[in-house]
């Protein structure tokens, strides 16, 4: 494992590609290797316990990769995972959670901090925890929104049910006046307009996505392990279903993804 191996990045599906993107964007010169969990996806409903093991076995499929580090783009993942992976495996680990609430805490004025999330993160209590260790006087307004995932998947980002639901999600979040909220989850950058809008343009955004990819470009600076040379193409695994991930992926990546670059993960599953 050198500077020129690849960094590790996995999902438990494709909306781990907004880490991604944000990767290609501030990291181009670093080999990624993505693998989404397709055939298990959504995690976000599923017990502390799968997604643990889960999260362990995408992390050991990305090993075999020969990976200098593993970023977990799944909310869900981070939320209970990294302390088991960053215990059992020897490459640095990185999860979403800590960099997006760092950030929310620096970023709010008047403490009121929203977070959207799965389920399965907002029952972890990890992002207000987080947010909590940064900024003490925080309050958190935590509100799970189920049904923006498969609105995401369908493509219907700015559709009238789209932004019924989203003014149902975030009235809570209106209420107590909150100037700061968290996209919890690797879908929601997507719904990032409809949110915007709902919210105010008074309310300030924070994306996990963007500010992982700041973090990798830190941790990988600090340890020397920045690829200084090349232009890398990323790649593709996944458990099932190749064909709609490269037709799915489009939407999160913001380009075409050819087909060659996807490779459907065996033995895994
Ligand atoms: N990747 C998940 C997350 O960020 C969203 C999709 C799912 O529920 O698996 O929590």
């Amino acid at each position: 494992m050198d500077r020129n191996s690849a960094v590790g990045v996995f999902d438990s599906g494709l909306g781990g590609l907004t880490v991604v993107k944000e990767m290609l964007r501030l990291l181009p010169k670093e080999r990624i290797v993505y693998f989404g969990d397709t055939a298990r996806v959504p995690y976000g409903t599923k017990s502390r316990s799968a997604i643990v093991r889960f999260s362990r076995e995408n992390t050991e499929l990305l090993l075999s990769r020969d990976v200098k580090m593993v970023v977990v783009a799944c909310n869900s993942s981070s939320s209970y995972a990294i302390p088991v992976l960053k215990k059992h495996y020897p490459v640095p680990v990185l999860g979403v959670i800590e960099p997006g609430a760092r950030k929310a805490a620096a970023v709010t004025r008047n403490n009121r901090i929203g977070v959207i999330a799965t389920a399965a993160t907002i029952n972890s209590g990890q992002y207000t925890r987080n947010i909590l260790k940064y900024n003490p006087d925080a309050q958190v307004i935590s509100q799970p929104c189920a049904l923006f995932v498969p609105l995401v998947e369908e493509g219907w980002l700015d559709t009238a049910a789209t932004r019924q639901i989203a003014l149902e999600y975030l009235a809570p979040l209106k209420e107590a006046g909150v100037d700061t909220v968290i996209l919890g989850c690797t879908h929601y950058p997507l719904l990032r307009e409809v949110i915007q809008r709902t919210m105010g343009t008074q309310v300030t955004l924070v994306d996990s996505a963007t500010e992982i990819a700041v973090r990798v470009r830190e941790l990988l600076g600090r340890s020397d392990m920045l690829r200084v040379r090349g232009r890398a193409v990323p790649r593709f695994y996944v458990s099932d279903k190749p064909q709609e991930f490269g037709r799915i992926a489009k939407n999160f990546l913001g380009r075409e993804l050819k087909a060659a670059k996807i490779t459907q993960g065996t033995g895994h599953v």
